[in-house]
């Protein structure tokens, strides 16, 4: 299918969504936010897509909600239709994992959007920030929240206060990307853990990601149970057989996702 706003491709078992508005540096539109879910739940139902891949432009993975589209709203607006709610978290449920790899500007709900994904891969060029207090408003897609969570309070204030942009240096420091990679290698880079990933038992990874993800959820003890008992059912996989007995016998694992 075609889009406006995004380009869609697979290659191999990795779907790849690259937003593709460049003459407004990724602005997050309505229109592109309702292509983008379109395209995740085209690549949640294609059994042959086992990771997603989101991405954007050398320049900008996404500058921000678009602004213009925005600035006239009003407040009754902005609640009647639950500005942002619809669509924008479609993201965050994908059982699929879904890596992010940011290039240039990571900013407002691009930055947003990023932290919706299961991990964040960087290249030398990211900037991340969540300026909206320079437009007199403030993150709503989770950037107090998720930027909290993921970098602790003091320097999320810091981002969210001063509005100011993290370089990717400083992103990998404070643990809000996994890997900084140079900008020319970042999609050879991002295809390759995806393709690490999409070798695994999709089930489990499947699992992996839901556990990692209610360690944000719930209390420490909550998070340990709950990881608890979905380890103990992944003795009922074929997949946990296959993948000790290749162990034992020396060989690679021969995953069949049972
Ligand atoms: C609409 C945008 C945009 C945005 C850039 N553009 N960001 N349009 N919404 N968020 C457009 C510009 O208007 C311009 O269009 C073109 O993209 C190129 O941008 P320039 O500013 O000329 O580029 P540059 O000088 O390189 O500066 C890059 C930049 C700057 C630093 C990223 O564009 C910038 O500050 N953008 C806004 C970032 C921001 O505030 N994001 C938060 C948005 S609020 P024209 O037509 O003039 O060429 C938000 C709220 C989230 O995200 C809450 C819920 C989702």
């Amino acid at each position: 299918m075609a889009y406006d706003t995004i380009l869609v491709e697979t290659s191999g078992k990795v779907g790849v969504i690259t937003l593709n508005r460049p003459k407004a540096l990724n602005a997050l539109s309505s229109g592109l936010i309702r292509d983008l879910g379109a395209a995740l739940d085209a690549f949640e139902a294609n059994p042959d897509v086992r990771v997603i891949v989101l991405t954007g432009s050398e320049k900008a993975f996404a500058a921000g909600a678009d602004i213009k589209e925005m600035a006239g709203k009003s407040y009754m607006d902005a609640y009647l239709e639950d500005f942002i709610t619809l669509g924008w978290e479609r993201v965050t449920k994908c059982r699929k994992p879904v890596i992010a790899a940011v290039a240039g500007f990571a900013l407002g709900g691009g930055c947003e959007l990023a932290m919706m994904c299961d991990m964040i891969i960087a290249a030398d060029n990211a900037k991340f920030g969540q300026p909206e207090i320079n437009l007199g408003t403030m993150p709503g897609a989770g950037g107090t929240q998720r930027l909290t969570r993921f970098v602790g309070k003091s320097k999320a204030m810091d981002m969210c206060l001063t509005g100011r942009m993290m370089d990717a240096d400083e992103a990998w420091k404070c643990g809000l990307v996994s890997r900084i990679v140079p900008l020319d290698d970042l999609r050879d880079e991002v295809m390759k853990i995806a393709e690490t990933i999409a070798d695994k038992s999709l089930p489990i990874a499947m699992m992996v990601k839901e556990a990692v993800n209610t360690a944000y959820e719930t209390t420490l003890a909550q998070g340990i149970h709950y990881e608890r008992r979905v380890f103990h059912a992944t003795f009922a996989t074929d997949d946990q057989k296959e993948g000790m007995t290749a162990f034992i016998e020396k060989r690679q694992p021969s995953f069949t996702d049972r």
